[in-house]
């Protein structure tokens, strides 16, 4: 299995993503957030990369199951339902709903996978079911960090360092075959390595962390920081993004 990794969403286009395995991860906050959502009971979350696709989307949808949530510049979009803060996706806010999402990075990245072959939502939050997933996968996969805007170099530290634990975690168990790196999931790797002791702190101190705690969302951290916390995988069918099946199958035999 050949793990690869791209530094941020705004490195790759839809094509390139074409017949992958792709796990997109934005730990701060989009999948996050896209993990609570479904973990609280949204029948579905739909990415779109722009605002615009937003209101064509839900303006196509019928009335009160349809909310729109997302962020611009870390806060709620102007028309939106709901901002981009895992907190505010309360059950009572987002069970039985379809959530058209659009955020800077995350959402655009989600939905740049439309024509990949699989597409699964990674965060701290559901460490282990990610990993577990990619194993089960048994093929190659490309971790896709959301990352930041080009403009601001399109790196994110919270990312790399979620995606080196992934790998490290792939490496630790290789029973189901050889684990591959390429030099991106090898700098990924050595960047948990060096980051990943308490990754609280080190949210708190990358450049989206401290934005974040400015504009007032400190507890969005704590949650973003909590390991396995949620243990679902989203994924991806057709253009919705929902709580992958078999693991719903499994939970409603116990
Ligand atoms: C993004 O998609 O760039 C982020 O999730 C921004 C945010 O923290 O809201």
């Amino acid at each position: 299995m050949k793990i690869d990794l791209s530094f941020s969403q705004s490195h790759v286009d839809e094509l390139q993503l074409r017949e992958r395995n792709v796990v997109v991860i934005d730990v701060l906050r989009s999948s996050t957030t896209v993990i609570a959502a479904l973990q609280n009971g949204a029948r579905e979350v739909i990415p779109v990369a722009s605002v615009e696709s937003a209101v064509k989307v839900s303006g196509s949808l019928f009335g009160d199951v349809t909310l729109r949530g997302g962020e611009r510049n870390g806060k709620m979009i102007q028309g939106f339902n709901l901002g981009n803060s895992p907190l505010e996706y309360t059950e009572l806010m987002v069970r039985g709903k379809s959530i058209i999402f659009c955020t800077t990075n995350g959402s655009v990245a989600m939905a740049k996978c439309r024509y990949a072959r699989s597409m699964a939502v990674g965060a701290f939050v559901n460490m282990s079911s990610v990993v577990e997933y990619i194993r089960g996968l048994n093929s190659d996969v490309l971790l896709l960090c959301a990352g930041r805007p080009p403009g601001v170099g399109g790196f994110s530290l919270e990312d790399s360092v979620c995606a080196g634990m992934i790998i490290h975690a792939l490496q630790k168990d290789q029973d189901g075959g050889p684990v591959e790196l390429t030099d991106a999931s090898l700098a990924a790797l050595s960047l948990y390595k060096s980051f990943g002791r308490s990754v609280k702190k080190m949210l708190k101190n990358t450049d989206h962390g401290k934005y974040l705690m400015e504009i007032g969302f400190s507890k969005d951290i704590d949650l973003c920081s909590e390991i396995d916390f949620i243990p679902i995988v989203p994924v991806l069918s057709g253009t919705v993004i929902k709580v992958r099946k078999d693991a719903v199958d499994a939970e409603s035999a116990v």
